[in-house]
């Protein structure tokens, strides 16, 4: 099941030259579980073949706002039938014309006879964008309850400028759409996620770090953040994008330096999960300059010692923290061995609320973007097994069994 299983999706194309990646995104939202049904303007079908996208989409394109099948009015149909539209691209004219309740083609008369949210992707080049004309449209739309608007990436355009205007990949859009269609039910909750390594330096070119991508943590912060959420994720060094809703990213490099973001961050925070892999020792002196293998007369030098210093315990210093019983403190254990009692006893040592315990160093789960397998130990005893999943849809489970909890503090800190 993906993140879009069972969703009944109206992707509508504007006449934009990001329509010739509408192939790919039907296919990746059909992957994510959704049954995909394309309305396109005659614009969009001179960027993209109406052929392929029947093809990928497995049902007919509609195009035309005066077929009827079987006598059925095929704008109506496609409007009730839907649980969001999602226009991608969405053009400056398709935009223009929402906002002014146009309806002259099928894809505008559906969106106007739509009561379904919609996920307005624009994509342009840059001057049009900039259009005050435009922004006016955007701005406008945003306004209203049923438009949420993506922000178009900045990238080189078609038009050969780089700027704002380009259409997000479908990963992102998919998750825009997740998030649209979630409940929000962990409004006013404010969240932190840690995320990825640490690197601690050896000298300027040298660090010592370990295998976590942030993969986990990335689509943890999706997962609170799509659910209504303040999310603000810290970051060890990765390459992964901001998940889609997430308010906030701060990036750090050390051990050091991740306890101080989250000690600044502490006071306004209602949950902390730390999925973050922090390194537990860090080299105890740090070279200015790099270390070389040879010495002054170009001879081999000795190898070097490396002497280590114990980094700050993160976890252990908030939980000592005066108002800590007012934060849910998540940890995680990444173990190879005896998962679940390593987990139980750093629960209790580190006075956490819980804990997701799995288990790294099996082809199957652990580091990377691969599958997770877990079980999330509460400390009235209580547990929750998590079959074997894609960490993304990992995520929305382990968020979906601590939510119970989280709706609680969303509550409090809602009438705080
Ligand atoms: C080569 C080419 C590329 C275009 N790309 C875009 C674009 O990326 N975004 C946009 O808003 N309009 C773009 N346009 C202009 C639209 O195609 C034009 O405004 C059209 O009327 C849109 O119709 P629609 O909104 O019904 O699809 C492009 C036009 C051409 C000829």
């Amino acid at each position: 099941m993906g993140l879009l299983a069972t969703r009944r999706i109206l992707l509508g194309l504007g006449g934009g030259i990001a329509a010739y990646k509408a192939p790919e995104l039907v296919r990746r939202l059909r992957d994510a579980g959704a049954e995909v049904r394309v309305v396109m303007s005659a614009a969009a079908a001179r960027f993209v073949s109406k052929l392929s996208l029947e093809v990928v989409s497995g049902f007919p394109v509609g195009d035309d706002l005066w077929s009827t099948d079987d006598a059925r009015i095929v704008h109506t149909d496609l409007a009730r039938d839907s649980d969001l539209v999602i226009l991608a691209p969405a053009t400056a004219d398709l935009i223009g014309k929402i906002r002014h309740g146009l309806a002259d083609d099928l894809l505008t008369t559906t969106v106007m006879a739509a009561k379904t949210p919609v996920l307005v992707c624009p994509a342009m080049n840059t001057e049009m964008l900039d259009n005050p004309l435009v922004q006016d449209n955007i701005a406008h739309l945003r306004s209203l309850a049923r438009y949420t608007f993506l922000e178009p990436g900045v990238g080189l355009l078609a038009c050969g400028i780089t700027g704002p205007g380009r259409q997000p990949d479908p990963p992102e859009i998919i998750e825009a759409a997740a998030a649209v269609l979630a409940d929000k039910d962990l409004r006013g909750l404010a969240a932190i996620v840690s995320a990825g390594p640490t690197r601690e330096p050896i000298d300027p070119v040298r660090f010592i770090g370990n295998h976590s991508t942030g993969t986990m943590g990335f689509a943890i912060a999706r997962a609170l953040a799509a659910r209504g959420a303040t999310v603000t994720l810290v970051a060890g060094p990765v390459s992964l994008r901001t998940p889609v809703g997430v308010a906030r990213r701060v990036d750090v490099e050390t051990a050091d330096e991740m306890l101080a973001a989250l000690t600044e961050l502490w006071p306004s925070t209602d949950f902390l999960a730390m999925t973050a892999a922090v390194a537990d020792y860090r080299p105890a002196q740090r070279s200015q300059e790099k270390i070389k293998k040879t010495d002054a007369s170009g001879d081999s030098a000795m190898p070097p010692t490396l002497a280590l210093a114990r980094t700050p315990d993160i976890l252990k210093t908030l939980a000592a923290r005066p108002d800590r019983s007012r934060v849910m403190l998540l940890g995680f254990a990444a173990e190879t061995h005896d998962v679940i009692d390593y987990a139980k006893a750093k629960l209790v040592d580190k006075d956490l609320d819980a804990i997701l315990a799995n288990r790294v160093g099996v082809p199957e789960s652990g580091f990377g973007p691969g599958d997770n397998i877990g079980t999330l130990v509460f400390r009235d005893g209580t547990f929750v097994e998590f079959a074997r999943a894609p960490k993304e849809l990992f995520a929305d489970a382990l968020v979906a069994a601590l939510a119970p909890r989280l709706t609680h503090l969303a509550r409090r800190s809602a009438h705080a």
